[in-house]
Parts: C-alpha cells; sequence; structure tokens
C-alpha cells in the first residue's frame, strides 16, 4: 500500500477541503494518521471492528490492548456510554477539549475489537483542530492509538510515524511537530473511587483541585509484579522502549553527573556504545559518549515535548546503553518520569560519590 502525505501545517484556519479525503478514507474503513496536541494518533472508524483490527496489524498491537475513541463535540459522547457521571461533566467542563482520557461503561455500539474486549470504553476530545476537523469530516468517532509502531517510542511527528508504518496505513496529515509531546491522562470513572491509569499533561494536581480524590493505580507506582494486571492494558507492555537499554540515575546533581560520567566511561572502555540523556542546566558537565540535551528543568514542558524524539534518535544512533539524569516527580514531571521508567524497564540506580 502506498502511504500518501498531506501536509497541514496551518491550523487557523484549518482547510477543510484539504481534509475531505481524509475524512472519506476513515468513513470507509480505512487508516489515517494525524497530529493531536499530545501524540500522532493512528485513526480508524471506532464503530467499525474491521477498521480496528486494521490498526491493531498495522501497529503489530495486541488485540487485548483497547483504543482510545476520540471525537469532536460533547453531543457526541452519551450515545457512545452507558452513562456520563456527574464527575465526567467536572472534568470535562475543564480539561476538554484536551490532553484527557475518560473510561466510561461502553454502549453496544462499541464494538469489543474497539474495546479491547473490555466492557468500558475510553474517550478523549482532543484539541489539535486538525484532529477536530478530522473528526467533524469522517462523521463518526475516531478510535486512535498512538501511530507507532507497537513498543516504539509514540511519535511527536510526522516523520516518525513515517518511520514506524509507510506502506501500512492509507494517508498520514502532517501538521508538523505536536505540542504537549506525552500521551494523554487517563482516568478510570467506572469504579467506587476515580483512578489515574496514566499520568499526562492534565496533572494528578488538577485533577485532584478538581474532583477532590483520586486514587493511583498501582501499576504507577512500582513496577508490575509477575501476574498483575493494570487497569489499563496497554500499561503491562514496556512501551517507549528505546533499543537500547537505559537506566535512570537518582540524587544530588553533582553526584549524578560524576556517576554518570563513571559509568559512560567504563562501558565505553569495554566497547559499547554510550547515549547520555542530560538536561539543560549540566551542559558541559558530561564528557564521555553520545550526549542529548532533553531541555531545561525550569522548563518541563520543554522535556515533555523532546523526551520521545530524543529515544527515537538514540534508536538511530545504534546506542547499547542509555544513562539519563532524573527529575522530580512531581506535576508534570510525574508524567515525564513514568515514561522515563518505562523506558529504561524501571531500571533505576543511585548516584555514588567518587572521590
Ligand atoms: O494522547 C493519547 O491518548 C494518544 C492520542 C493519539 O490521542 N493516544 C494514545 O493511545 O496514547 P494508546 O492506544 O497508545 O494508549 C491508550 C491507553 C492504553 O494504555 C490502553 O490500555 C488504555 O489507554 N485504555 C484504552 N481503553 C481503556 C479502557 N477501556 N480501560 C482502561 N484502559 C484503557
Ligand atoms: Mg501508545
Amino acid at each position: 500500500m502506498e502511504t500518501k502525505v498531506i501536509t497541514m501545517e496551518d491550523r487557523e484556519p484549518v482547510d477543510l477541503t484539504r481534509l475531505k479525503e481524509a475524512g472519506e478514507i476513515l468513513r470507509r474503513g480505512g487508516l489515517v494518521a494525524f497530529p493531536t496536541e499530545t501524540v500522532y494518533g493512528l485513526g480508524g472508524n471506532a464503530l467499525d471492528k474491521e477498521a480496528s483490527q486494521r490498526i491493531y496489524a498495522a501497529k503489530g498491537r495486541p488485540s487485548d490492548n483497547p483504543l482510545i475513541v476520540h471525537i469532536a463535540e460533547w453531543e457526541e459522547l452519551s450515545p457512545l456510554v452507558q452513562e456520563v457521571p456527574e464527575l465526567a461533566k467536572r472534568l470535562a467542563s475543564l480539561y476538554w477539549p484536551g490532553p484527557m482520557t475518560l473510561i466510561f461503561k461502553k454502549r453496544g455500539c462499541i464494538p469489543y475489537a474497539t474495546s479491547g474486549g473490555l466492557d468500558t470504553v475510553a474517550i478523549r476530545m482532543p484539541s489539535d483542530p486538525i484532529a477536530r476537523a478530522l473528526i467533524r469530516s469522517a462523521g463518526v468517532p475516531v478510535a486512535a492509538p498512538s501511530a507507532n509502531t507497537s513498543g516504539r517510542p509514540s511519535p511527536t511527528s510526522a516523520q516518525h510515524v513515517l518511520e514506524d508504518l509507510r506502506g501500512a496505513i492509507d494517508l498520514v496529515i502532517d501538521g508538523g511537530e505536536v505540542a504537549v509531546g506525552l500521551e494523554s491522562t487517563i482516568v478510570d470513572l467506572t469504579g467506587d473511587v476515580p483512578t489515574l491509569l496514566r499520568p499526562g499533561a492534565v496533572t494528578a494536581e488538577m485533577l485532584r483541585r478538581a474532583i477532590g480524590t483520586l486514587a493511583l493505580d498501582p501499576a504507577l507506582t512500582r513496577p508490575l509484579a509477575e501476574g498483575v494486571h493494570p487497569k489499563a492494558p496497554g500499561m503491562k507492555y514496556r512501551h517507549y522502549a528505546p533499543r537500547a537499554e537505559m537506566t535512570l540515575v537518582e540524587g544530588e546533581r553533582e553526584q549524578v553527573i560524576q556517576t554518570i560520567n563513571r559509568l559512560a566511561a567504563d562501558a565505553i572502555a569495554a566497547g559499547k556504545k554510550v547515549g547520555v540523556i542530560a538536561t539543560d542546566e549540566n551542559r558541559g558537565a558530561y564528557r564521555f559518549g553520545d550526549i542529548k540535551w532533553i531541555g531545561d528543568r525550569a522548563n518541563e514542558a520543554k522535556i515533555a515535548h523532546n523526551l520521545f524524539s530524543v529515544l527515537r534518535a538514540f534508536d538511530a544512533d545504534g546506542v547499547d546503553l542509555i544513562y539519563s539524569e532524573s527529575i522530580p516527580e512531581h506535576d508534570l514531571g510525574y508524567a515525564i518520569m513514568n515514561r522515563m521508567n518505562k523506558a529504561a524497564g524501571h531500571r533505576h540506580i543511585k548516584a555514588e560519590k567518587t572521590e
């Protein structure tokens, strides 16, 4: 299959005539990758079982890992779900359209192929004007996981999508680089207590301010034990994985720098190709390996924006090992560290003083 690319950097206004073909492809069961404010999505008609199956096939994704259904208007929600709890209304009024996904009990119109066999469904109203115009043009809710091959870092540019999916999907809408760079926050509202399943740019602090209590899915606070299933099935797979073995180094600044320099030097001496993920404040402090700057600590939005493309760049460079600084786990830092931990397979070490 030849993958067509249309370039659409303009958002105000979005050129609707250029989205007509994309909308038609979705309506007839085809696959279109498109920009959202979080990451690029791989869209298909959420009400069409075969379209969902095509999404899994294109990504090489296990079919028990449910898809997020994207809508453009509030009115599109209630036909898809059994009920809209008060808390959902409150969260949606604050953070939709935006980088937040809510889990509801699904109605029969959502095929099990879309919900990964679950009786619940994940719904999000994205804020990117191209995404919203595309959903409107399709005239159906759009199921869209991140538009990467399963197991690779999520795509934050059309280039990333093409690296993974060229030849496997009908069309890519190139809308430039995404704004956020991390996937949406996921909140489950189907249980007794609202539960955070995946942290994102709508932070746990923002959610708590809006709704009071918020439980954290156990999968977020520690690596999963064998046989334990997280509520978001996708969180059990080793996602966002660079090909290299990655280690997070934690501790006080000077010690982190010394430790990474020492580990990198040792690994290089042993014949390994080494990458280092460093924050801009520490420019000049690292002496060994392929050093990539991820943004400054004072601007976590920048770090979030750069993380996946830095991981992809290390894949392209073919490094064997990556040593990375850590950042404080609050606000957006919590979502960033969640992705870093997954990329590292939860491998982290405490920095030690050397003399
Ligand atoms: O920002 C995003 O959410 C992007 C853009 C394209 O919107 N999409 C995205 O989709 O990240 P995906 O498929 O890569 O991640 C969806 C996550 C998975 O971890 C999946 O298990 C979880 O959402 N999920 C989907 N439906 C669920 C459900 N009914 N219950 C619990 N978790 C669900
Ligand atoms: Mg994904």
